[in-house]
């Protein structure tokens, strides 16, 4: 990793005998754009307002730019932490128009240096001509392309960002995390996106930090931890997993699928669990096929087969959308390679 700009080191906070943040550490470096990802509740909040400085952690260390600003006795209150903010509620101040908001938190310059790098904020999120616009006057995508020119300023050293899309919908969301994460990267901002959206952790993160139960589960690039999860949970919580158990032996899995070797670090006999993505999964209508098509999910650019195996389990197979499988027919299932991941037995029934 490049200079880390935020670092956590044993972090962890309670709230009673809920123990939203257990001990954790977690590193952004300079420029990065962190995605947080994990089920709503796991601490993900938690732990953006711990890096803010809207709590106190009960134990570990929080640095950013490698000054100590929580921990070993120390507490430096928010507005000292050079923190910018964006939630998942637009927080724009209602009573100021847009350059108000966004020359916010500009102290200590003269008006003029104010006025020139309000336009230039406003030039970078595309709202030239906007100063005078009232919150109230602002689609959701330019409210929340206001909210992120506030928080960029002041030159924060990190920029915290909360589910910033979850209140828009779904047609705007898309466009509008593609333009934050293009300000983001020609402003050289390190962010930490907080998200439960596995899709957007994946297309927004350089790297994707998976948060389940308070803890960080894995922090990788976004294909190691799809393709590489460190476990079942992590596996089923990042899109869709086919899992599917078979023997093991001299490290080949033996599936209903047929046979698939496990990659990398091979679990331990004497049965293992192969994950399959939908992708990773070949169809072929063939009238005495082993499985049935029990659902089609068409997408227009895609669509999600639903099979049922004889055995009883159901998998998913993502396939283009020119070839049909009507709902009834038989099919012959192959996997697009031998390789898979693998995990020991144990691990899915804990
Ligand atoms: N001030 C508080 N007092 C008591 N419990 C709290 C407080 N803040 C959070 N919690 C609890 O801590 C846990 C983590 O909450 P947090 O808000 O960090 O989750 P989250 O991952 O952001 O969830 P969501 O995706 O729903 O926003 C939850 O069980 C929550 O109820
Ligand atoms: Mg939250």
């Amino acid at each position: 990793m490049s200079d880390v700009r935020v670092a956590l080191a044993g972090v962890a906070k309670s709230f009673g005998v809920v123990q939203a943040v257990r001990p954790t550490d977690l590193q952004a470096g300079e420029g990065e754009l962190l995605a947080l990802v994990g089920p709503s509740g796991c601490g993900k909040t938690t732990l953006l307002r711990l890096i803010a400085g809207f709590e106190a952690p009960d134990a570990g260390t929080i640095r950013i730019g490698g000054c100590l600003v929580a921990g070993e006795g120390v507490f430096m209150p928010p507005e000292r932490r050079r923190v910018g903010m964006v939630f998942q509620q637009l927080a724009l101040f209602p009573h100021l128009d847009v350059a108000g908001n966004v020359g916010y938190g500009l102290k200590g310059m003269s008006r003029g240096e104010r006025r020139s790098r309000v336009q230039e904020l406003l030039a970078l999120v595309g709202l030239e001509g906007y100063e005078r616009r009232f919150p109230d006057e602002l689609s959701g995508g330019e409210g929340q392309r206001v909210a992120l020119a506030r928080a960029l300023a002041p030159g924060p050293a990190v920029v915290l960002l909360d589910e910033p899309f979850s209140s828009l919908d779904l047609s705007l969301r898309e466009a509008v995390r593609r333009e934050v994460r293009r300000i983001l990267k020609v402003a050289g901002a390190t962010a930490i996106l907080v998200t439960h959206d596995q899709d957007e952790a994946l297309a927004m993160g350089d790297r994707v930090a998976v948060m389940l139960g308070g803890r960080i589960s894995q922090v990788g690039l976004p294909e190691e931890v799809y393709r590489r999860p460190r476990d079942v949970t992590v596996a089923d919580f990042l899109g869709d997993a086919n899992l599917i158990e078979g023997d093991l032996t001299e490290g080949v899995l033996h599936t209903e699928l047929g046979q698939l070797v496990p990659n990398g670090l091979v679990p331990t006999g004497p049965r293992a669990i192969a994950l399959l993505r939908p992708e990773d999964l070949n169809l072929e209508l063939v009238a005495d096929g082993p499985a049935t098509v029990v659902d089609v999910e068409y997408f227009g650019h895609d669509q999600v087969v639903v099979l049922r195996l004889p055995s009883g389990l159901e998998l998913r197979a993502r396939l283009h959308a020119r070839e049909r499988f009507p709902r009834g027919s038989r099919v012959a299932v192959r996997c697009a390679g031998p390789r898979v991941v693998a995990f020991p037995s144990q691990a899915a029934r804990e």
